[in-house]
């Protein structure tokens, strides 16, 4: 017999449901163990499903408690229930009434799927497949109900009682300390985006007007004492709201709008319909606990959640195959947002950095797969960097190959179309098809065949006949399931440069007028006339695809591009090769000349001189070296961690060394303002001037300790103490643990920001961090139930200390696996997004390689393991 662990699910297995429900009257009896659920479905049979097939509802650990068909109460034999199906052989074939009685465990939730209590509130999470541990039901995006809820609970335990869509009564249950709210949600929704909330709660609220002139309330729920935390977002959700109706023309459908900030969440947040609940590390924010980054993460993750009221919520997914359909396109819509909000280039360098040290990873991992995958295990380890990241590069491309006239067209088009229902892939792409004419049949294989294509582009100049040609070659590698390829559709945007830094203006029928050449197969040439000298080409302008570029030019070339180019991404990217090759190099025992180095530190020198302030986040984005994590895929295979840890130190240095004068210049004179702002300007200046401060320490560690500790203790906000205290955590010494203890001391009583403290430890990169993380265990703030701490511990750990965790003796492997196995029985989300932290251990050396199999068998061999983390463990082996 196959075990439910086996069991996969394939996309070509789809089938539409047999049976529909129109309504759902929810009427949940809050309690702390002993919660009970009557779930009344107004159902029918499917006409465009098969006829005379029993009903089967999902269920996960829900115990049954009754249930009746159009009132009559069902007998033994009439149906059969386990805790994960509810039976029914011979269901009506007409319209009917289901009355499901559940009784569930709120408390002993650990899974943080499904109802569960976090700081003693009560909240739910119901995507990818929560709700079934709510009530049985038809657990699957197609199938859309209109739903009713109505929540009691105990007054004092739950002032504040929050469902999906608007307010509809609520009231005292006299003489039972107990109260009510009933909730109507108007637009037809799948079960994944159902969410309830109960509990003590502080709210900050203002009234919205959208372009139609709807009035909304919209607010924000926290912590009570942590209102004046809450700001930033709410703000930010205005933003987000005026930003879809002007780019999108997208408007809110209900009269409120709600957020609700709770301690424990597997993932960032949850789109639920008018009610969106959020790990509270992305709501709140003052400047005395959160960085520049946390705001602007805040920012993102909130219109992220509000975008999806239109690409995610009014369209959905047919099937979880679809996933990328709300979630790329979401992801690309809130990278527009913040490149509006923010600046637009050093927005899209951060995605770049993101999609490549995530995505790119993942792809020439054993855990590649399709943005549109074909089959899972467990759907949710496919909430990936490939779904959001990778997909939304997918869209766009689109718009890059179609423009932004036609891109928009395309948008209202598939919102038109597809409002109402559960879309697919194949939906979204036949609206832009529609719209331009264009078959975009070939472009679908984006969303079919995994890996990163290569690219690689060579240039020939002919002085006799002036003219230029660009040869281009693609290939993508073979990943699990793939093992050959085809040719992708890439947009290279690109443009010439003479060897001076002019803009060229040289003539070539195969760009376009924006400056889009179609890449479609394995091999092509494009030439260009009237180019009077040797250019300097510049591809992939604002890294208009997601593949790897490998290009001929010469060091000199590409400081021509650092210094000169009209695109600032590659700009940036200049500075990047040129870093990378010369880490390589040294990370894998290739000599660098003296030359080679003298004219590296020339290049950053000549930046920093002329161009520096500028732009100070562009700066700071210059500055800030590949990591060793990149360096080690750039590398790919025999990866030596230490080789790579120790050239990135060495370069630091020699950099900071050649710049001390100017570096220190910059320290000085961007001294923070006197009152703290999140805007993008103010970080700007705060990261060059942190960016500056870690390469003169690199360069001098004692000058750099003495500047690091006296900005730790005078700092005015988190994003300059946290800069510091990090710079220090390069610095063994008496220093670094009297600002770690102070910095303990300081905000014991604040579980985010000793994230942080958590975090920078477990990314020391010295011996002893592996007992110094496991102390940190011990720490009263730590907790194994709580996904924020055992991320920022464990977490940060694996992903960030490549040194430490590809220890060459396996205890960092050894540590990773036992924490695994802890975290499976808790919660196994969190387990398997844990255990991803080795998809880098086949790039190893081989005594690594050895230690990194030993670990991941001794996971794999172990009884009982959840479906999330023997899916990752098995793909990982494979
Ligand atoms: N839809 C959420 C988002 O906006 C992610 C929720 C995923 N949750 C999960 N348990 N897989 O990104
Ligand atoms: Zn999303």
């Amino acid at each position: 017999m196959r075990t439910d662990v086996d069991h996969i699910v394939r996309l070509e297995d789809y089938l539409p449901s047999d049976f529909l429900i129109d309504r759902v009257e929810l009427d949940v009896r809050l309690h702390p163990t002993a919660t009970k659920v009557t779930a009344t479905l107004s159902m029918r049979p499917n006409p465009a499903g098969r006829s005379d097939v029993p009903l089967i509802l999902d269920g996960d650990e829900v115990n049954l408690k009754g249930i009746a068909l159009d009132e009559r109460a069902l007998e033994a034999g009439e149906f059969e229930a386990s805790p994960q199906s509810l039976t029914i052989s011979q269901p009506p074939q007409h319209p009917f009434k289901l009355t499901i009685e559940t009784e569930i465990n709120p408390t002993a939730n650990t899974k943080l799927m499904g109802l569960y209590r976090s700081s003693g509130n009560y909240c739910t999470q119901c995507e990818a497949e929560g709700f079934r541990r709510i009530t049985y039901f038809l657990d699957r995006p197609d199938v859309l109900a209109v739903y009713t809820t109505r929540i009691e609970a105990d007054r004092e335990e739950a002032p504040v009682l929050l469902g999906n869509g608007n307010p509809v009564e609520s009231g005292i249950i006299e003489g039972t300390g107990r109260h009510y709210a009933v909730w109507h949600d108007p637009f037809p929704k799948p079960s994944y985006l159902f969410a309830l909330v109960g509990g003590r709660l502080g709210k900050i609220a203002k009234p919205f007007t959208t372009m139609n002139g709807r009035e909304v309330e919209i607010a924000v729920y926290v912590e009570p004492g942590k209102e004046d935390r809450a700001g930033y977002a709410l703000d930010a959700l205005e933003r987000s709201m005026i930003w879809d109706e002007r780019v999108f023309g997208r408007e809110y459908d209900l009269d409120v709008f709600n957020i609700v900030a709770v301690s424990d969440f597997n993932m960032g947040a949850m789109e639920n319909k008018g009610l969106n609940i959020f790990n509270d590390k992305y709501v709140l924010a003052s400047p005395e606990t959160a960085t520049d980054t946390d705001y602007a993460n805040i920012e993102a993750i909130i219109a992220h959640e509000y975008f999806h009221n239109w690409s995610g919520n009014r369209v959905t997914c047919r099937d979880w195959f679809q996933l990328c359909l709300k979630e790329g396109l979401t992801v690309f819509r809130d990278q527009e947002f913040s490149s509006d909000e923010r600046s637009r280039p050093v927005h899209r360098i951060a995605e770049v950095k993101t999609l490549r040290s995530r995505q790119f990873l993942e792809d020439a991992s054993p855990l590649s797969h399709p943005v549109r995958p074909n089959q899972y295990r467990e759907i949710n380890n496919f909430y990936t960097a490939t779904v959001y990241e990778k997909g939304a590069e997918i869209v766009r491309m689109l718009k890059t190959i179609i423009g932004d006239a036609d891109f928009r067209r395309g948008m209202d088009l598939y919102y038109d179309r597809c409002d109402g229902t559960a879309a697919t892939v194949e939906d979204f792409l036949k609206a832009f098809a529609d719209v331009t004419g264009l078959d975009l049949s070939h472009f679908a294989r984006w969303y079919a065949q995994s890996g990163t294509p290569r690219v690689e582009v060579r240039g020939h100049y002919d002085g006799t006949t002036q003219t230029y040609r660009l040869d281009f070659k693609q290939q993508t590698p073979p990943t699990p399931g793939q093992p050959t390829k085809e040719p992708m559709v890439i947009p290279v945007v690109l443009g010439l440069v003479t060897q001076d830094g002019q803009r060229m203006e040289a003539k070539c029928e195969r760009v376009n007028s924006r400056g889009v050449f179609l890449l479609d197969k394995t091999e092509d040439s494009i030439t260009f006339t009237g180019v009077s000298s040797r250019p300097v080409p510049s591809v992939f302008r604002d890294f208009s695809a997601p593949v790897k570029v490998s290009l001929d030019l010469t060091n000199e070339e590409l400081i021509v591009l650092l210094r000169h180019d009209a695109d600032a991404f590659n700009r940036w990217q200049a500075a990047q090769t040129l870093a990378m090759r010369t880490l390589a190099a040294r990370s894998t025992g290739v000599p660098v000349s003296e030359d080679a180095m003298a004219s590296l530190s020339s290049a950053f020198k000549g930046f920093l001189e002329e161009a520096a302030l500028r732009d100070p986040a562009f700066a700071a984005l210059v500055l800030s070296l590949p990591s060793d994590a990149d360096i080690a895929q750039e590398i790919g295979q025999d990866v030596d961690p230490d080789a790579i840890h120790h050239a990135r130190k060495e370069l630091r240095g020699h950099l900071g060394k050649n710049c001390f004068e100017k570096l220190a210049d910059f320290y000085h004179s961007l001294a923070p303002a006197k009152t703290y702002s999140p805007d993008a300007a103010s970080a700007g200046r705060r990261s060059l001037r942190n960016a500056a401060l870690d390469l003169l320490a690199a360069a001098d560690p004692q000058a750099g300790e003495k500047l690091a500790s006296k900005q730790f203790e005078t700092a005015t906000n988190m994003t300059d103490r946290l800069a510091a205290l990090s710079v220090l955590m390069t610095i063994p010494g008496s220093l670094r643990e009297s600002a770690i203890a102070s910095f303990e001391e300081r905000y014991r009583d604040e579980p985010l920001v000793l994230d942080k403290w958590f975090s920078l430890q477990a990314a020391i990169p010295e011996d002893t961090t592996v007992e110094r993380v496991q102390r940190l265990m011990e720490h009263p703030a730590f907790s194994m139930n709580n996904p924020n701490r055992v991320r920022s511990l464990i977490g940060s750990f694996a992903m960030l200390n490549q040194v430490q965790f590809n220890r060459k003796d396996g205890a960092g492997y050894a540590f990773l696996a036992s924490i695994v196995l802890r975290a499976d029985e808790l919660n196994p989300q969190l387990a398997s997004r844990l255990l991803t932290a080795f998809s880098s251990w086949k790039m190893m050396e081989s005594t690594r390689r050895n230690h990194a199999r030993i670990a991941l068998q001794s996971i794999a061999q172990k009884p009982s393991l959840s479906r999330d983390v023997g899916d990752i463990v098995n793909r990982s082996l494979e």
